[in-house]
């Protein structure tokens, strides 16, 4: 599959953008300071904090997961059986208590923090991938 151009000029902090590449969906979310601050203090809730099990990019290699703080990329195929997650945006509270943003997987009940990264006691064994991309100008991502 050919690499894909995201245009983020347009991208508000808080929002998610949708993309496809080889024929996967990868998200593109801009996080607010709140949400990366939210992140630090999830560690203990979560089944790989420093994604340890994964195979990723070194650039993900990090506890926000990405290139630039902000900006995260995920493909957004949940690493159990393989549906799409809801991104629940201020209402993740009715699913972990005290986060208010989050990834959901309405199949068997999967959850993710903004990082990707997998709650304890659901079905997923592993954090979501992280494709392959790179920032050609400040609003300009190539994915793949
Ligand atoms: Fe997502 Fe099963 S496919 S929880």
């Amino acid at each position: 599959g050919a690499p894909v151009e995201v245009d983020i000029s347009k991208l508000e902090p808080g929002q998610l953008i949708r993309v496809e590449w080889r024929g996967k969906p990868v998200w593109v979310v801009n996080r607010t300071p709140k949400m990366l601050e939210t992140l630090k203090t999830l560690d203990g809730q979560l089944r790989d904090p420093q994604s340890a099990e994964e195979q990723q990019p070194g650039f993900a290699q990090n506890p926000h997961r990405s290139i630039r703080p902000e900006i995260f990329l995920a493909v957004g195929i949940c690493t159990h059986l393989g549906c799409s997650p809801s991104f629940l945006k201020g209402n993740f509270g009715e699913k972990v208590e005290g986060v208010e943003d989050g990834f959901f997987c309405p199949c068997h009940g999967s959850k993710f923090d903004l990082a990707g990264r997998v709650f304890q006691s659901v079905p997923a064994p592993l954090n979501l991938e992280i494709p392959p991309y790179m920032f050609i100008d400040d609003t300009t991502i190539i994915v793949g």
